[in-house]
């Protein structure tokens, strides 16, 4: 079966956002504690963070990193997390029934964040605060000194401002659980109050208001078209959430979930597209997709914790186990993001660290890699610059929620200035191998700097810490590239890398 794939550098869909590859931690489970802070651990620094985790998390190259939630910072005191660490109060984390030490605040993840090189994406709590705090935190993060919460910041170590430009106004503002939820009304006219507070204090910060939760949520799409109406001037990016699960076991349903995250993408930018013409604005606010992966596999066994009373202090949490699978998929979600690059400027995975991450840990022992660290990985370090319209002629099957699924999932990233040209692919099918077959005439001269493979014989195979390389990579055999095509089998269910140098 054959993939006719052309690229040419004059089809350019859009510059890539670096921030497409950002990642999210949030003080659940143990993401912070344990995960990414554990002072006692053989491999911590002077600040007691875990540099076996910090290593794995600076080969990925995220360049921004959400935090502190998530639904936690729905109810959160961010001045719990300043000041002297054994005077910070213990409190009780109403949205994960746990206890929150508070060990890890703005100062000690911001140094994490120097030492993993990932600017801060912060998000403020619009659930059980509102303006006055997000107010205080901007001016404590941001300014200078010589005002009241700035100088507090000083007399707290910490002389100059970490200048975050990135702030999320709130969390799921829409959903039920949340701590302070509200109705897209109340929400919509919150968010352009305090957005217009930030921007008193800096026009320039760059504002994400709550879009909805999911595609499935009652209120979607009505929600998204009520906040912005309310604060389409006021905001630079609406939020999307997505998680995706294989409940039904049906992998080649499974497989095709990333449209329906295409089909979700393309309906909020048309609710953008209305909102925006209704106001006669030139203005133009982009997705950030701030929360996407797969969550299904940890669901019951945390019910108990969730449930329980007697609030645990960083007990496993949402630690999904990845397989080969959901490696796959998590290949078809990036193509996606990279493929709507026109329109989602920023995503998160969520989350990093222990809690549905790529990365895992032993409290007390060792890191390694789960499956879908590798696709997250090859997109944040080869996807950037400018994402290609590429022409796909390839095969299609139904699947159990889909019409017309292609078999093989493929973007393209040309970086003009290293002269690359990265494909990632998914070959969907369970049975077909697929003759691959780029033409890159357009580009002049194309040769072959490197083939990847993630593939398993068993779907449903795992790292874990005493087989952590279970499913990795390998060098790709059987591609090549002569004169400007590139030819070669891409054999069933299994993620390509494909690097080509362009003339
Ligand atoms: O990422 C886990 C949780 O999923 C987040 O706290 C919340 O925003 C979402 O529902």
């Amino acid at each position: 079966m054959q993939a006719k794939i052309t690229a040419h550098p004059r089809f350019i869909r859009a510059c890539i956002d670096d921030r497409l590859y950002g990642a999210f931690i949030e003080h659940l489970g143990r993401a912070v504690y344990g995960g990414i802070y554990e002072p006692g651990h053989a491999s911590a620094d002077g600040n007691g963070f875990r540099t076996d985790v910090l290593e794995l998390v600076r080969e990925i190259g995220a360049p921004v990193v959400r935090y502190p939630g998530g639904n936690f910072v729905s109810a959160y005191d961010w001045e719990d997390g300043i000041g002297p660490i054994e005077q910070r109060p213990t409190r009780l984390d109403l949205a994960w029934h746990t206890r929150e030490s508070n060990e890890v605040g703005i100062h000690e993840f911001a140094d994490w964040c120097d030492a993993a090189n990932m600017d801060m994406m912060l998000a403020v709590n619009l659930g059980s605060r509102g303006i006055d705090a997000a107010r205080n935190l901007v001016e404590y993060v941001n300014h200078p000194g010589g005002s009241y919460w700035s100088d507090r910041r000083i007399a707290n170590g910490r002389a100059e401002p970490w200048d975050v430009k990135l702030w999320c106004l709130g969390n799921e503002m829409d959903g039920p659980w949340q701590i302070g939820h509200k109705t897209a009304d109340e929400y919509g006219h919150l968010a352009n109050e305090t957005a217009k507070a930030l921007r008193a204090f800096d026009p320039s910060l760059e504002l994400v208001a709550c879009g909805s939760s999911n595609a499935e949520m009652p209120s979607y799409p009505e929600w998204e078209a009520t906040v912005l109406d309310r604060c389409y001037e006021s905001v630079d990016y609406i939020s999307l959430h997505m998680y995706f699960t294989n409940y039904a076991d049906d992998l080649i349903d499974y497989l095709a979930l990333s449209e329906k995250m295409d089909r979700y993408i393309g309906a909020v930018a048309g609710v953008i597209d209305y909102i925006k013409a209704k106001k006669r604005t030139r203005h133009q606010v982009a997705i950030c997709f701030d929360e996407w992966n797969v969550w299904y596999h940890s669901t019951e066994q945390d019910k108990q914790v969730v449930a329980g009373a007697n609030w645990p202090f960083a007990p496993p949490l949402l630690e999904d186990i990845y397989n080969f699978e959901d490696a796959l998929l998590i290949g078809c979600v990036l193509n996606t993001l990279i493929r709507r690059a026109d329109r989602v400027k920023i995503a998160c995975i969520a989350q990093l660290v222990n809690v549905i991450a790529p990365i895992m840990t032993e409290t007390g022992g060792r890191a390694w890699c789960q499956t879908i660290f590798y696709p997250y990985y090859f997109a944040a370090r080869y996807g950037r610059g400018a994402v290609l319209d590429l022409d796909v002629d390839v095969p299609c099957h139904d699947t159990v929620h889909e019409k017309q699924v292609p078999a093989l999932d493929i973007s393209g990233v040309y970086n003009a200035d290293a002269g690359t040209v990265a494909f990632f692919a998914v070959n969907r099918s369970p049975d077909d191998t697929l003759s691959l077959d780029i033409d890159m005439a357009g580009f002049g001269a194309a040769s072959l700097i490197e083939h990847q493979i993630l593939r398993h014989t068993d779907t449903k195979a795992v790292n874990t810490a005493d087989r952590p390389e279970e499913v990795a990579p390998v060098r790709g055999e059987g591609i090549s590239c002569s004169r400007t095509r590139v030819t070669g089998p891409i054999e069933p269910l299994s993620y390509h890398l494909i690097r080509i140098e362009v003339g």
